[in-house]
């Protein structure tokens, strides 16, 4: 279902207009940071009642893309950082808004993915420092956290493995599983940021039933549904839908490249499967589309899919 426009609620923090910052900063960061102005987030309000011990808030927000490199860096980098900026220059205002709303929520500040355009020092530098701030996060990765130079190469978890721990040492927390339950309420965040998930997730997220809490799951890429298919292909006239476990009939149309990166493997699919028996799994909150759109994905749950931090998307859950 497309989010009816009279969901969305605009909201202002501080500021709106945001200093000029350019992607390439030898300044120190606390400075930069300083500098930066705030914008405006397009808040959508969703109200969830999963059974949480106490009424809670959490802010979802996804794909904020900082787009950063300096003098530790070569020229490549450096350029692409100047093309990819040119996209996402709002990033850090739209990430340090969704901070402040959180923070005057007193809600969790929920993060599914590319808080990072591609490595480098200074972008991994800036998640240190806006996660320094004393504020509840969770969150999983992007297939962007990964991105050396951004589709230079085949992304599998080889690839991924070139700068997994330099990438995880910047974040506050496991971007392969992890777990936090907030009043009650179970987050698990995995990684299928390749359009696959691990061969023992089913494993690891049976651990997480047992604990017998609603659950809430984050991943960076949505999963396949009909309705989300149809929105991406139909409505948006995307050439392929960028989810993970669609059928190989529905992506007929694709081109070849596209086909085989977003091919579920099995694994992928039987998980998902047994993802959808699974009744204690109220939501699956997302991104990776840079678009907004919820439907339903099971009988006991929707899927959410937040569209881009860096143009102010954003989405409030009020759980109870
Ligand atoms: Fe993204
Ligand atoms: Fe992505």
């Amino acid at each position: 279902m497309q989010i009816n426009r009279r969901q969305f609620l605009q909201y202002g923090v501080g500021a709106s207009v945001a200093t000029v910052f350019s992607p390439i900063v030898s300044s120190g960061l606390s400075e930069a940071l300083a500098e930066e102005g705030r914008e405006s987030l397009n808040v959508v309000k969703f109200k969830l009642n999963v059974g949480a011990t106490k009424p809670f808030t959490a802010i979802h927000i996804s794909d904020t893309h900082f787009a950063y490199a300096d003098e530790r860096n070569d020229e490549r980098k450096r350029k692409l950082a100047e093309n990819r900026f040119r996209y996402f220059s709002k990033g850090l205002s739209y990430f340090n808004a969704a901070v402040e709303y959180a923070k005057e929520k007193d809600a969790v500040l929920l993060h599914t993915g590319d808080l990072i355009d591609f490595v480098s020092e200074k972008n991994l530098d800036l998640v240190e420092e806006v996660y320094k701030n004393d504020f509840s996060r969770f969150s999983s990765s992007g297939n962007h956290e990964f991105s050396q130079y951004v589709g230079e190469a085949r992304e599998d978890e080889a690839y991924k493995a070139q700068s997994f721990d330099r990438v995880q040492k910047s974040f506050p927390n496991d971007l392969k599983f992890c777990s936090r339950v907030i009043n009650g309420v179970n987050f698990v965040a995995f990684d299928d940021v390749y359009y696959y998930v691990a061969e023992n997730l089913v494993e690891l997220f049976q651990k997480e039933i047992d604990k017998g809490l609603p659950i809430v799951t984050m991943c960076h890429v949505p999963f396949y549904t009909p309705d989300l298919f149809k929105y991406m292909i139909v409505d948006r006239k995307e050439q392929c839908a960028y989810v993970t476990g669609a059928p190989d009939e529905a992506m007929k149309e694709y081109k070849q490249d596209r086909f085989q990166q977003q091919r579920g493997d099995e694994k992928t699919v039987k998980f998902i499967e047994w993802l959808k028996g699974q009744s204690l799994v109220k939501a699956l909150l997302c991104g990776h589309l840079h678009c907004n759109f919820e439907g339903p994905f099971s009988d006991s749950a929707r899927q959410y899919v937040v569209g881009g931090n860096f143009k102010g998307d954003a989405y409030e859950f009020s759980f109870e």
